[in-house]
């Protein structure tokens, strides 16, 4: 083996925790520096009137890539695997839902959604595609290989989010994707909760693989971003929709990406071990019925997690005993050190109410008492704990 060929094979055995910090890095083409810079461009200028009549240059238009999003897609193409034929870089999650279901759907077709799915991935089938022609139908998460009965002629695509954001039903990914194949439809997957590190959805069967980079990519609560890996058969025409829809990330946004990239591997598994530890103890909480994390041996579709996943982030929900919400809202104001906002994946810890009762239409969301979502963030467990429990002392007074 020659010294090229040597150094490909053993960068294809590295683990993932080095290949967040190696991949999409060329210091060479940098004078030496570890990052790249951040290019802030639009026009390119080409040497001669014949290299630009042949658009003969290695980056032709800002909008079109420069040196940055290259590092970064590189990158995640990496973390993707081998299947992942291209990544595309957008503004934000919902940008990255909505360009993966445009590419591969046209006026006529018809399209299976997770009833788990985020809200707005629900409001974009609903309020977007049927304005072209695209009909959606809702399935149960659970449905596993049974959705082989919910394909039409028309199926076009499969979307599942596993797991559910808010509900963290946990998806048999294979078993869809072989039923979705076999129909001729492709499959397209939410997979913001595990990120890359976690499940790589392109090795399950998954064609297009969505990331709302927003959450723990950026990491720090500070940028959108949003990503689509994809395969080889949907790749051509998902970087055709996003060029000629005129979509590009800002390039201070790329590059924080790119930076909270570097740091993923270790701020995940902090987010795994501190998440598990806080839902074992509410888990022993006599105020909470049950936690909702697939990574607990208590949650019904352990096994699937425990099969296709390497861990866990810090997002998770628990069902509280019958309490009035007002209770609820004095157990949520009491804490000070879990935030009430919406987007995780930043390394602060945040703490929702939510009822997704009334969006279901394939299932039914009645979890026995209200429903709280949390994301451990970096914070010490010990304080986090401790802020929890002046939390239900909060809801006991109010109770
Ligand atoms: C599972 C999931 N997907 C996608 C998104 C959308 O990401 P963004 O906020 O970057 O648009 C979110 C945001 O909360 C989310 O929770």
């Amino acid at each position: 083996m020659n010294d090229k060929s040597e150094q490909g094979s053993r960068k294809k055995t590295r683990r993932v925790a080095t290949k967040v910090v190696t991949a999409g890095r060329e210091p060479a083409a940098n004078h030496g520096f570890v990052n790249p810079p951040v290019y802030h461009a639009s026009t390119v200028l080409y040497p001669s009137a014949a290299d630009f009549r042949a658009r003969r240059a290695r980056y032709q238009y800002g909008r079109r890539g420069t040196p940055t999003t290259e590092a970064l897609e590189t990158a995640l193409q990496e973390l993707e695997g081998p299947q992942c034929a291209g990544v595309v870089l957008v503004p934000s999650g919902l940008a990255a839902i909505s360009v993966a279901l445009l590419s591969v759907v046209q006026t006529g077709d018809h399209v299976l959604v997770t009833d788990s799915a985020y809200e707005p991935t629900r409001k974009l089938c609903q309020q977007i595609l049927t304005r072209y022609g695209v009909t959606t139908t809702y399935y149960d998460p659970r449905i596993g290989g049974a959705i082989a009965a919910l394909m039409q002629p028309n199926t076009r695509a499969v979307y599942l989010e596993s797991p559910g954001s808010l509900t963290f039903e946990m998806q048999d990914t294979a078993a869809i994707a072989k039923a979705a194949h076999a129909k001729g439809a492709c499959v397209l997957m939410d997979n913001t909760w595990a990120t890359p590190l976690y499940f790589r959805p392109l090795d399950h069967g998954v064609d297009l693989a969505i990331q709302a980079g927003t959450k723990y990519i950026g990491g720090h609560a500070d940028v959108m971003l949003g990503t689509v890996a994809a395969n080889a058969a949907t790749a051509a025409a998902l970087k055709n929709l996003v060029w000629l829809m005129g979509l590009c990330e800002g390039p201070d946004d790329v590059y924080l990406g790119l930076r909270g990239l570097r740091t993923l591997a270790v701020r995940l598994d902090r987010h795994y071990a501190s998440g598990l530890a806080v839902a074992r103890w509410l888990e022993a909480r006599p105020e909470v019925l049950r936690v909702l994390h697939p990574a607990l041996p208590s949650h019904p579709d352990h096994a699937i997690w425990k099969r296709d996943f390497t861990g866990a982030c810090g997002l998770f929900s628990i069902v509280l005993k019958p309490a009035p919400k007002e209770a609820v809202d004095a157990f949520l104001d009491e804490l000070e050190l879990f935030g009430i906002g919406a987007s995780w994946g930043g390394f602060e810890s945040l703490a929702v109410p939510f009822d997704c009762a009334h969006i279901r239409t394939a299932t039914r969301w009645a979890p026995g008492g209200p429903t709280v979502r949390f994301h451990i963030g970096l914070e010490a467990v010990e304080d986090l704990i401790a802020d929890l429990e002046r939390g239900f002392a909060a809801l006991a007074a109010a109770s």
